[in-house]
């Protein structure tokens, strides 16, 4: 569909356990037009980090479809979805998930070594300016352990938008921060997926955040509401 970087089709998702089956998502549909901010709302447990991982293709959903840009993604092999996601998608995740071992310009790096696109040189450069403007030059050769929450997730985001994908997945970005630092990082993002014209979903309990995004939507029983 013209417009659309991502649409998803009656999505299913559940999860077996040793008591029964989870149905988490039950026919779920979203539309996420280019250049579009979304804030997906929904009570704990209703399925929006399991509809987010199917989303960006981390997880398959059981039945219904994603396409992204126009093409079918989550029908796609592992590996096409995995070559897809690494130039298109860009994640931010509440728990930051960078890696502890690497230094701060190495973390931020990963996105552009999956891509394969540019050279060395230019995928520091790259990234160093991402840092630069995340107020990071001097926590270049930092590891993650050593930043606050609030640098981690400038950091996060400066991997998230490395290749400039057209679709940002944000699962609670600063649920691990605190207001002030949380509404700075919130500014960052905000800022960052504006620059390159990207879409974004961002799962959120936060009403002021949800504020700032083109629309809403809420996540109930499995579906949208
Ligand atoms: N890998 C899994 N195995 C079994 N159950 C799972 C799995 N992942 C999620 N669930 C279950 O699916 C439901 C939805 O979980 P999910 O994490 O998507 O909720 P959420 O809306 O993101 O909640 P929160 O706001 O607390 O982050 C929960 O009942 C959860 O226990
Ligand atoms: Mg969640």
């Amino acid at each position: 569909m013209s417009g659309a970087v991502m649409e998803a089709i009656g999505l299913r998702k559940s999860f077996v356990m040793p008591h029964g089956r989870i149905e988490v998502l039950r026919g779920a549909d979203i539309s996420i037009g280019a250049g579009e901010t979304v804030a997906i709302l929904g009570r704990s447990g209703a399925g929006k980090s399991t509809l987010l991982n199917v989303l960006g293709g981390l997880d398959a959903p059981d039945a219904g479809e994603v396409r992204f840009q126009g093409a079918p993604f989550s029908s796609l092999s592992e590996r096409r979805r995995t070559a897809i996601r690494a130039t298109g998608i860009g994640f931010v995740f509440q728990s930051f998930q960078l890696l502890p071992e690497m230094t701060v310009l190495e973390n931020a790096i990963l996105p552009a070594m999956a891509a394969g696109r540019l050279g060395r040189a230019a995928m520091r450069r790259r990234a160093a300016e991402l840092l630069d403007r995340a107020g990071l030059s001097h926590r270049l050769s930092h590891r993650p352990p050593e930043l606050s929450g609030g640098e981690q997730q400038r950091v996060a985001i400066a991997r998230a938008l490395m290749n400039s994908p057209a679709l940002v997945l944000a699962d609670e970005p600063t649920g691990n921060l605190d207001g002030a630092t949380g509404c700075a990082v919130l500014d960052f993002l905000f800022e960052m997926v504006a620059s390159i014209g990207g879409a974004m979903a961002i799962v959120t309990h936060d009403v002021s955040l949800a504020a700032r995004c083109s629309r809403t939507v809420t996540l109930e029983e499995g579906v949208f509401k």
